[in-house]
C-alpha cells in the first residue's frame, strides 16, 4: 500500500474559523476526515498531521524520506520564506518520492508576499486554490 503523509503547517489547525471567507468553513477535523475518506477509497495508507513547529514539520519531512511516504504538503505561511522546509521537501523529491504541495487558496492571486514559493522548486508539481479539493487531487496524483 503507497504510504503518505498530509503535512499541514501553521495556522491550519484553526480551519473553520480562520478567515473562513478565504479558506472556507471546514475546520480541520473535517479536512482530515475527508482525506482519510478519500485516500482508502484510492487505496492510500494516509496520516494527516498539523503543526504549528517549522521543526516538527521538518522532522515528518525526514520521516517521510525514511518510510519511503510520498507528502502531500500544504506549508502554509512556510511556502514564503522557510528555506529550511524547501531543504527539507528536496530531500522527499531527491529521494524518487512524490511531494505535492497545496494550497486551499491562490495565494496569486492574493498579497504580493504570497506569490513566491520556495518550496515550489522542489516540488513534484503545485496544485492550488480549489480548497479542499486542492488536497483531494493531490491523493490522485500520488494515487496514479
Ligand atoms: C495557504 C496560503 C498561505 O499563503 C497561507 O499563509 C496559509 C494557507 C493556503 O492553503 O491557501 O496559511 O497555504
Amino acid at each position: 500500500m503507497t504510504k503518505v503523509l498530509v503535512l499541514n503547517g501553521p495556522n491550519l489547525g484553526r480551519l473553520g474559523s480562520r478567515e473562513p471567507e478565504i479558506y472556507g468553513t471546514l475546520d480541520y477535523a473535517g479536512l482530515q476526515s475527508a482525506l482519510l475518506k478519500t485516500a482508502s477509497e484510492l487505496g492510500l495508507d494516509a496520516d494527516v498531521r498539523q503543526t504549528n513547529s517549522e521543526a516538527e514539520l521538518i522532522s515528518w519531512l525526514h520521516e517521510a524520506v525514511d518510510t519511503g511516504s510520498s507528502v502531500v504538503l500544504n506549508p502554509a505561511a512556510f511556502t514564503h520564506y522557510s528555506y529550511a522546509t524547501r531543504d527539507a521537501a528536496a530531500l522527499v523529491t531527491k529521494a524518487g518520492l512524490k511531494l505535492v504541495e497545496v494550497h486551499i487558496s491562490n495565494p496569486h492571486a492574493r498579497e504580493e508576499f504570497r506569490h513566491n514559493s520556495v518550496i515550489a522548486g522542489v516540488a513534484s508539481g503545485v496544485i492550488a486554490g480549489f480548497g479542499v479539493d486542492s488536497y483531494l487531487l493531490a491523493l490522485r496524483v500520488i494515487a496514479s
